[in-house]
């Protein structure tokens, strides 16, 4: 049994998340965490929500809410639709918690002490009608790039350049609107990853683990030379800085940037399950105290990869202290809407909400599975859900699992038939069901999302297949205890697919094996099918569960089109 550490990007506060968001890390996080506990591994997942920088401050004045009353919230939303998605966190912390303050302060102290945070005097932007310095988002004007005239000061949202908000025409403050600003000096901390790149370059190299996406970013960065870096902004709402335990001279109106002590969050929220739990939280993150034997992987969307093979390294590592680093870092391209990008700031896409009310969370977990934006990006359509629910769980999978349990109560009174033995039909599924276990383990395990879902496509239509050639419904007439050997046998593969389905589609696997009376969670299977379908026993009562998978129609796809304005 090994121990295995697996964070997801921490989804942004700003309110709920859209289905890209969950595609791109929540979701394969959670699918690797489940089959890893079936495995029998000691599995901790924690996740938390990002509430600190501008974008926390802005949305909550944008709901007429204070900041802090907004993040608890917003917190409590996405926890909630989290776990009715089937999220199987085991802590889903808060970047604003206590533990992150102090751990982000203590990281500043270290890298101060090593000689790698520096204060330097900035030039910025200073709002005399708000009397306060305006960061990233709170100022807008028109690009110097492509003169959009609604720029943000941190990015351009027409030609998508990074921008200085000093080099902004016509810079107005999006606080109040006004144009009464000027440029002012003002010190800020800045971490000197310029002095770390040797350092870095080393770990990525070290990774053997990083699968191609995450490397090539990485070095693109390193290629470019890395820049040090401001940790600091003019806010309120954030880690406020310290020295030593005391507020930092001059900083009083200053917090650390959201970047700097967001991933740090990651560590603390371990600590928050720890405190809340009982757990041992450095076991899984110190190498001097337990962490040296534990896998670590992190998922996250392709924008997210910067921040986490330079900037948090250079957090890290630049402590000098024994803090684990991730082993296999997993990342994400874009899933995209109809030619455009999902969008939290125009809501456009479907949200996470509003998605389990039209389909239950299997139906979404399935479809962002076998279509994961893994190796390049993906296109949500309705036409690619509808496929994936109609064709692939309804008709292969919720048909066969209802199709021989119906057949059993209806001919074996509900209960398991007893009598017969394996003939050369059940030896050529043994033998195939045997290379799809593998399979599904093997693609499982190396984390490729797309490919886990097609193997266990692959095996839940062997069970048609088998069903089609076994033909219960004629041996029954002429050889009972022939068809007591189908029925028993394909008994047997619900309870398998069950079990090896159980990552993607949690809530139908629990029906499906609650309906032949196994337990869940599942234990893995090996790759012996005659012994893992002969587990359930004849004499065993079984249920035939209500509709596993309803269709979806023409109808419903008419009304959601129209309501999330697809193609537009
Ligand atoms: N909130 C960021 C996003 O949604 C991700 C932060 S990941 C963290 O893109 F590790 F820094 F927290
Ligand atoms: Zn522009």
């Amino acid at each position: 049994m090994s121990r295995i550490l697996i964070t997801s990007a921490l989804p942004y506060i700003n309110g709920v998340k859209h289905l890209g968001n969950l595609a791109g890390s929540m979701l394969p996080a959670d699918v690797h965490a489940r089959f890893q506990r079936a495995r029998g591994h000691e599995v901790l997942y924690i996740c938390a929500t990002d509430e600190h920088g501008t974008p926390a401050e802005l949305a909550a004045s944008a709901a007429g809410q204070d900041v802090f009353t907004y993040c608890q919230e917003q917190h409590e939303a996405q926890h909630t639709i989290g776990r009715a998605f089937g999220l199987s966190w085991d802590w889903f912390g808060r970047s604003s918690s206590p533990q992150n303050a102090r751990l982000t302060q203590h990281f500043a102290d270290v890298l101060e002490d090593r000689g790698l945070i520096e204060e330097r005097t900035d030039k910025l932007v200073y709002s005399i009608d708000d009397a306060r310095f305006l960061p990233d988002r709170y100022i807008e004007g028109t690009c110097p790039i492509c003169a959009f005239e609604k720029a943000r000061g941190d990015q351009c949202d027409n030609c998508n350049s990074l921008l200085d908000p000093i080099d902004l025409k016509n810079p107005y403050s999006v606080i109040s609107g006004s144009r009464n600003l000027e440029v002012r000096e003002t010190r800020h901390l800045y971490l000197l990853q310029s002095r770390l790149q040797d350092e870095i370059r080393t770990w990525v190299d070290s990774k053997a683990e990083f699968p191609a996406l995450a490397r090539s970013i990485a070095n693109k960065h390193l290629d470019e030379g890395l820049i040090d870096r401001g940790i600091t902004r003019d806010l309120a709402w954030g880690v406020p800085v310290t020295r030593g335990g005391q507020p930092r001279i001059g900083f009083e109106s200053k917090v650390f940037y959201v970047w700097f002590d967001a991933p740090i969050e990651y560590i603390a929220a371990t600590e928050e399950w720890a405190d809340a739990n009982g757990g041992d939280w450095r076991s899984w993150w110190r190498t001097d105290e337990g962490a040296e034997g534990v896998r670590y992987l992190e998922f996250m969307g392709k924008d997210n990869v910067a921040f986490h093979t330079v900037s948090f390294p250079a957090t890290v590592l630049g402590s000098g202290e024994p803090w684990k680093t991730v082993d296999v870092l997993k990342a994400f391209n874009w899933l995209n809407w109809y030619g455009g990008k999902f969008s939290t700031s125009e809501g456009r896409g479907v949200f996470m909400d509003a998605a389990l009310e039209i389909l239950p969370p299997d139906c979404w977990r399935w479809y962002l599975t076998a279509n994961s934006p893994e190796h390049s990006d993906s296109a949500f359509t309705w036409d690619q859900l509808v496929a994936a629910v109609n064709r692939d769980l309804a008709d292969v999978l919720g048909n066969f699992v209802n199709r021989i349990l119906k057949f059993c109560e209806a001919r074996f009174a509900g209960v398991v038939p007893e009598g017969g033995t394996p003939g050369p039909l059940e030896e050529k599924l043994f033998a195939e069901v045997s290379a799809r276990i593998a399979d599904i383990t093997d693609q499982f395990e190396a984390i490729e999302i797309r490919k886990s879902a097609q193997a266990l496509r692959s095996l839940w239509v062997l069970g048609n297949e088998y069903l089609q050639e076994a033909a219960p419904w004629t041996a029954i007439k002429t050889d009972p205890e022939r068809a007591a050997v189908i029925v028993r046998t394909a008994i047997n593969l619900v309870g398998l697919y069950a079990r090896v389905s159980s990552p993607v589609i949690p809530f139908a696997a629990e029906a499906m094996a609650l309906a032949v009376g196994e337990s869940f969670p599942p234990v893995w299977p090996t790759a012996d099918a005659g012994g893992e379908l002969s587990r359930i026993p004849a004499g065993r009562p079984v249920t035939a569960p209500p509709v596993l998978f309803r269709k979806i129609e023409d109808a419903d796809i008419v009304a959601w089109g129209e309501r999330f304005g697809a193609g537009d």
